[in-house]
């Protein structure tokens, strides 16, 4: 939830760490602040607010300090304040801590640290680290090389909860240690320096060979060397992975925001996604998984589980697993499926579908399922995310870092990952189903579709304008279209704050249809063939009462019944999602522009939710 980034060097740490910041706010943004040493002190710089109010702190172009640690947040424990803004220090001024993530049990430790004298001056549950440390630390008389390592690992295993945590101590000013539990984590290795963030794409620029922690590995950052070591403090040795992404893609690439660069992304990202999956022979392969006919038929059932946005991806695939593949399946919420008891056991198969591979929800719900006996399956775009490393099997997107909150070119390429997947189990399975091959064929051509739905935008930025001022706007579709309907109504909430609702059509006048009133707003999307009759219907239900209607199309309707209507490219109803969702991104996108608001930072929300 929140951003953590550390820097030790030869260069000044400060611009490097807010830099970093800046990059991360995605992930956090209601305060920011650094910790330097310098000269043997420890600087602590913070504020309320985005990261930027930080180059208005006084003193801040002062700091000399080549090693730092830095933190964006996004409160949990504490109202946004500066006394809550991270870095935190311990009653002695030795240690600064940040940390990413929810510490369970601090109540209780909190009240052990007050019963020995130690005052609190935050309402965070982060500012009992640095305290505890320092109770460990002036417990043990052995003035070693590993008496902060010791005294850092004694306080953390008392740790319950997620944490990624970065701490300074100024009695050893050439070290800097980390640790991670459920909690992102990565370490850029360098000539000379480190660096580390909760996220690749903030250190890119820097370096693109990484380290990847564990659960409960410390490492200790030096300028020259990291050394690892394992929950008891043994040493282990780890190899650096090198990341493909390149630098450019986290920038803006002109683009006014990112939100607006990723959604014209889209078909590079996911001719990458189908990549050496589906080739011109209308071959399907996947290397990473090793499924038999046999283990395929036997499955009961398919779970897509996962939140948000990727819920919806999910949704999008469980019509095309059951007609394709007739295999039973299921599309389940994270958070709702750990708490519910389901059916699963050795012959279910669990998809799990995360763009940041950290989503706490969707990681307990993998290990549930795993702890029931099934096979799990993680598709998402983050290598060596926390997800990745408790799944069976991994499958990337490859959509390239998505760093707008609001997700566009991870779900589209996700859509098309779990397509790619179905049409491989039918394979599998030897399904003689012309629909696999047609499906096959319209994948190949999605990624020029998708340039030919981007090339016109006109029409749906002119409505936008049109309406950006509305209370309510209602979004309508049958079958597959109801997907894209949710999809594109959770799109416009979070950016745009509109209160939208999206309904099965058929479902409205069964209820919801009380709230249609003269002038409110109602988009309709209608891309299968079958149910075009029947939402044409819906809709006329719904102008009779006085509503606009937006509609989204690729079907011969007849337009003057409806207010505007944007064709998009005919393919196959399975995958008519990837397609049908693109204008409507941008419907969100411009409506939140016309309103003047941050569209890749909206209110209260974070790129990845680390917490349950
Ligand atoms: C919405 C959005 C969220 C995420 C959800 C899951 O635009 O991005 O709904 O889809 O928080 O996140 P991941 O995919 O990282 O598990």
């Amino acid at each position: 939830m929140c951003g953590i980034v550390g820097y030790i060097g030869n260069k000044k740490a400060g611009p490097i760490l807010i830099n970093g910041l800046l990059r991360l706010e995605y992930r956090g943004y209601d305060s920011a602040g650094i910790s330097t040493i310098e000269k043997d002190k420890i600087s602590i710089m913070k504020d309320k607010g985005r990261v930027k109010n930080l180059y208005n702190l006084p003193g801040i172009n002062d700091l000399e300090g080549t090693i730092g640690i830095a933190h964006t947040r996004w409160a949990t424990h504490g109202k946004p304040s500066k006394e809550n803004a991270h870095p935190h220090m311990d009653n002695s001024k030795t240690f600064s801590v940040v940390h990413n993530g929810i510490i369970e049990n601090y109540h209780e430790l909190r009240e052990f640290l007050s019963s020995n004298g130690y005052k609190f001056y935050s309402d965070t549950d982060t500012e009992i680290i640095p305290n505890l440390v320092h109770y460990y630390y002036s417990k043990d008389e052995n003035n070693d090389e590993f008496k902060f390592l010791r005294a850092f690992k004694n306080a953390c295993s008392r740790l319950l909860g997620s944490f990624a945590i970065e701490i300074l101590c100024k009695d050893y000013p050439n070290n800097m240690i980390v640790v991670r539990k459920d909690s992102p984590l990565v370490i850029g290795k360098s000539d000379g320096e480190n660096y580390l963030s909760s996220d690749i794409p903030a250190i890119l620029s820097f370096t693109r060979n990484f380290y990847l922690l564990n659960d409960y590995e410390y490492a200790v950052l030096s300028r020259d060397n990291v050394k690892f070591y394992d929950k008891d403090l043994n040493e282990i040795n780890k190899k650096t992975e090198t990341i493909e992404w390149n630098a450019s893609s986290a920038e803006k690439d002109g683009y006014q925001d990112f939100m607006l660069k990723e959604i014209y992304e889209q078909p590079t990202a996911i001719r990458e996604t189908i990549g050496s999956k589906l080739n011109e022979k209308l071959e399907c392969s996947f290397e990473e998984l090793d499924f038999t006919k046999d283990y395929l038929k036997g499955l009961n059932k398919i779970y897509f589980i996962a939140c948000g946005t990727a819920m919806h991806a999910g949704l999008a695939g469980k019509n095309m697993m059951e007609k394709l593949c007739k295999i039973p399946t299921e599309v389940d919420i994270a958070s709702e499926f750990r708490y519910r008891n389901p059916l699963v056991d050795d012959k279910t198969l669990c998809i799990f579908i995360s763009q940041s591979g950290e989503t706490a929800d969707t990681i307990a719900a993998l290990k549930l399922a795993k702890s029931n006996g099934a096979k799990t399956i993680v598709i998402t775009n983050v290598i060596g995310s926390s997800i990745t490393r408790e799944a069976d099997y991994s499958i990337y997107t490859h959509a390239g870092p998505e760093i707008a909150v609001a997700s566009t070119k991870a779900y589209t390429s996700q859509v098309v990952l779990i397509s790619l997947l179905c049409v491989y189990f039918a394979d599998v399975l030897g399904m003689d189903n012309p629909n696999v091959t047609n499906l096959k064929e319209e994948i190949l051509m999605l990624p020029k579709k998708l340039e030919e739905t981007l090339k016109d935008t006109k029409k749906i930025k002119d409505f936008a304008k049109k309406v950006y001022q509305e209370q309510d706007i209602f979004f309508l579709g049958r079958g597959i279209d109801e997907t894209t309907a949710r999809e594109a109504s959770l799109k416009l909430k979070e950016i745009s704050y509109i209160h939208s609702e999206s309904y099965a059509a058929g479902e409205l006048k069964h209820g919801a249809i009380a709230l249609i009133e003269n002038g409110v707003t109602v988009v309709g999307i209608m891309t299968d063939p079958n149910l075009v009759d029947k939402m044409v219907s819906n809709l006329q239900e719904v102008i009779t009462r006085g509503a606009k209607t937006l509609i989204i199309t690729n079907q011969d309707i007849d337009e003057k019944r409806f207010d505007v209507v944007i064709n998009v490219p005919k393919t196959s109803p399975f995958i008519s999602p990837i397609l049908a969702i693109v204008p409507l991104q941008l419907f969100a996108y411009y409506i939140s522009k016309e309103k003047g608001l941050d569209v890749d930072k909206p209110r209260n929300l974070a790129k990845s939710v680390t917490v349950e």
